[in-house]
């Protein structure tokens, strides 16, 4: 008798291990399936989105817009993406440390996707679609790609604004060779394959916060603007620095992974407004005063170069708009 109750509690005891299990199986390939496309990360409310900064053309004047398109190569607004423009001189591409002057010309979204220059005492020039013969190598902070001439009249209008021949606009065209991320150094063990850029330093967005803005205002005689830092997403609401610290950022729809903290260089120093560099170096020097990486990991990376604001990938993309919640995952 007792054998028999036995073999009866063993075989129940099959039957029950083996329903359980596939209970729990079809209940994980359940959760699996329904998992929503942003994983489950545990995110805060941390303030707003305050400005949001598209910029046609690298180190030119920012356009300050109510809402953008967030993609995985960066901002997009009417049609025209975040730095997928660059001025060259004599075939190598030039910014606003060589020629700060470039800050006063103010690229404008001249519909359907095109661009028009605009600079003082200039006429304004919407840029011809670029021509296809002529594609230049980009080689810029590491990172290799392409872009395409967009012809003579840039060039000349180039010229005549900064007062010098040799220059040529390029275009990071959709069939362009894009620079990848994870070509660089830096970036190497923390960018994801598809993190890919047109001519933005080495990441799809920059992201800063109004509170570490005015924490460095509060040090310095005269104040800087936002756009001395060029971010392109500005968060409102938050503690100064607080951005360190985010993994995550959620906004809408949105979703954006940091990469590292942004270190800064002297295009800081240059007066938005007039296009002049500040003498003595300000805010870089300041910043450089309490604003070093601490993380020996990084001393190395960063060196004297002091942070503001952080790099970031694309995870979901969507668009964003002023005022929208700020989320984050630490
Ligand atoms: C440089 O920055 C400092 C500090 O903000 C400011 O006091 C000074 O006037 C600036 N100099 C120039 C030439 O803009």
């Amino acid at each position: 008798m007792d054998g028999l109750k036995v073999a009866l509690e063993s075989r129940q005891l099959v039957v029950l291990t083996l329903s359980t299990t596939a209970v729990i199986a079809a209940g994980l390939a359940y959760l699996k399936w329904r998992r929503p496309r942003t994983v489950n990360r545990q995110y805060v409310p941390v303030g707003h989105v305050s400005k949001i900064y598209v910029h046609p053309v690298k180190s030119c004047r920012g356009l300050e817009v109510g809402e953008a398109e967030v993609t995985k190569l960066g901002l997009r607004l009417e049609g025209v993406m975040d730095r997928h423009l660059l001025i060259l001189y004599k075939d190598r591409f030039l910014d606003g440390r060589t020629e700060p002057r470039v800050v006063l010309i103010s690229p404008q979204c001249a519909g359907d996707g095109q661009v028009r220059l605009e600079a003082p005492g200039m006429d304004p020039l919407t840029l011809p679609k670029p021509n296809k013969q002529k594609v230049y190598d980009i080689s810029m902070f590491e990172l290799d790609g392409d872009g395409v001439d967009c012809g003579p009249e840039a060039a000349a209008w180039l010229e005549q604004f900064l007062g010098k021949p040799g220059y040529r606009l390029v275009m990071s065209a959709p069939g362009s060779k894009k620079r990848h991320t994870d070509q660089h150094p830096k970036y190497k063990d923390i960018a994801k394959p598809d993190d890919k850029v047109g001519f933005q330093h080495e990441t799809a967005l920059m992201l800063a916060s109004e509170a570490s803005l005015s924490d460095l205002n509060n040090k310095l005689d005269t104040p800087v603007a936002m756009r001395n830092f060029r971010p392109n997403i500005v968060v409102s609401g938050c503690e100064p620095f607080q951005e360190d610290n985010w993994q995550y950022v959620r906004i809408g729809e949105v979703e954006i992974r940091r990469m590292l903290p942004c270190n800064r260089c002297l295009m800081t120093t240059v007066d938005p407004e007039t296009g002049m560099k500040n003498g003595t170096q300000e805010p870089l020097k300041t910043l450089r005063s309490y604003r070093l990486t601490k993380d020996e990991k990084y001393k190395a990376v960063f060196g004297q170069s002091p942070l503001f604001g952080l790099t970031c990938g694309v995870e979901q993309e969507g668009v964003i708009h002023i005022g929208d919640t700020v989320y984050v995952c630490t």
